[in-house]
């Protein structure tokens, strides 16, 4: 099959070479991106005086054409045109004759697949964007069942201080909001145009820049060709932010592996989204947030993928490149998929609130606050820490928790004990005396959660 580019060559490329080199397997995701790039640059081309109008017009018919044939699944991609852009221009030149070669003109597919790259990714990330603030709906929805709900808080996973499950949960709220905030931004540099710098150097054709930025809705354009073509630190910046994701989708699946292990029994997952074993019958696997957490390794791999593909490449156009493409997709893709699934996993959770108030009964968890006790009253926090650490191994002697210890055995050891302590000492208390701001207590959460529903509002 003759090449697009066959002009200087005198045989055919080898079969292994066109397998090797080709990617129209994976970059026909682009194919709306690169029509859509076409129809603003042909417009250009006519705007210009650089093409006829009618050739303009010709051409914008027969890109709708074929959008309209990729839109039904009606083209077939040949490996031998290589990659999307050449099969769209053979597919055009077919559709509409020799006039379809003119598209090309003052363009080439160095400035155009970093062109469809950008619009792919804008439009991704808006996407990306939506579907975390569902997944943040979902944690709002049940902090605001589970305000009341407590359980223990963990440092190096052994029982620290009680907190409010709502609490617990909004953590995650701000590590999305933190990662929305990164995809925002990462817009200002997906949203600026490379079409027009050429192969590298511009164009001998007096083409308009800004106004196929204008056509095309991107803010800016390029202010140096070699930078245009040559430039995928906006998939690094993208990936970056995906990994970062995954490490906060990971890091929650991993709590509610825990949470629903037989050990914990904090809350159960809903058997739509869990699968048994093909062995033991009552099994009951949490493979929904397994796999989440194991996802993240993909991503990971994606992201040290293209820097490892960047880091050695001179200016500018490389077929290296080429390789910024798969990795992307799939990390777009995994992305999509497991916010997706987080958001009824959360929403349909069963929360046991009796086990994890039970937890926190059951456990040395309020001893810092009788240490507050005592240096409430006066003495010195640090030697307030070296009674209760006595204590503390008293009562464990004892098999006792420190709310069974008698108003007799408290006063052995400080004086300044006095029968308000017991009060003091129960999960409620110790949770609502947290009124810092940022803090477990109540009225603190309840801010918080205004605070995170107002960030939502205002996205809306
Ligand atoms: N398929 C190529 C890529 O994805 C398009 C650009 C090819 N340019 C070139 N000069 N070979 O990077």
């Amino acid at each position: 099959m003759a090449k697009l580019w066959g002009g200087r060559f005198t045989k055919e490329t080898d079969k292994l070479v066109d397998t090797f080199t080709s990617s129209i397997s994976f970059d026909q995701k682009l194919a709306k991106e690169d029509i859509q790039g076409s129809l603003a640059h042909v417009q250009m081309l006519g705007e210009c005086g650089i093409i006829a109008d009618e050739e303009a017009r010709q051409i914008q018919s027969g890109l709708y054409t074929i959008l309209d044939k990729v839109d039904k699944g009606e083209v077939d991609f040949q490996l031998e045109h290589e990659d999307i852009h050449m099969n769209i221009e053979k597919l055009l030149i077919d559709e509409i004759g020799p006039v379809g070669g003119k598209l090309h003109t003052g363009r080439s597919r160095n400035d155009q697949v970093a062109t469809d790259m950008h619009l792919y990714l804008r439009t991704k990330t808006k996407e990306l964007i939506k579907c975390l603030e569902k997944v943040q709906m979902a944690l709002i929805n049940q902090s605001k069942e589970n305000f009341e709900t407590i359980l223990p808080g963990y440092t190096h996973l052994q029982r620290a201080q009680p907190v409010s499950f709502a609490h617990h949960l909004l953590a995650y709220f701000w590590m999305f909001e933190r990662d929305k905030e990164r995809l925002q931004d990462s817009l200002k540099r997906i949203n600026v145009l490379p079409l027009g710098a050429g192969a590298l150097a511009g164009t001998t054709f007096p083409i308009n820049r800004g106004r196929i930025a204008e056509l095309l809705d991107f803010d800016d354009v390029y202010p140096n060709s070699m930078d245009a073509v040559s430039d995928r630190d906006f998939i690094l910046e993208f990936l970056s932010v995906a990994s970062i994701i995954m490490v906060h989708i990971s890091r929650l699946s991993e709590e509610l592996v825990i949470w629903s292990s037989q050990e914990f029994q904090f809350i159960e997952l809903d058997d739509a989204f869990c699968t048994g074993s093909s062995m033991m019958p009552q099994k009951k696997n949490p493979d929904v947030p397994e796999l989440l957490r194991g996802k993240a390794g993909r991503v990971f791999g994606g992201l040290i993928g293209l820097l490892t593909v960047l880091k050695g490449l001179p200016l500018a156009y490389n077929k290296d490149l080429q390789e910024d493409k798969e990795g992307m997709f799939d990390t777009v893709e995994t992305l999509e998929g497991s916010l997706n699934l987080l958001v009824p996993l959360l929403e349909t959770m069963t929360v046991n609130t009796e086990k994890m108030r039970n937890a926190v009964a059951q456990d040395y968890s309020n001893a810092t606050d009788i240490a507050d006790y005592l240096a409430a009253k006066g003495m010195p926090f640090r030697q307030a820490h070296e009674v209760i650490g006595k204590i503390v191994i008293y009562a464990v002697q004892k098999g006792k928790y420190l709310l069974d210890l008698t108003m007799e055995e408290y006063q052995s050891f400080s004086r300044l004990f006095e029968e308000d302590v017991y009060e003091y000492l129960t999960p409620e208390h110790v949770v609502d005396a947290r009124k810092s701001a940022g803090g477990t207590a109540a009225a603190q959460v309840k801010q918080q959660l205004k605070l995170a529903e107002s960030k939502l509002v205002k996205n809306n």
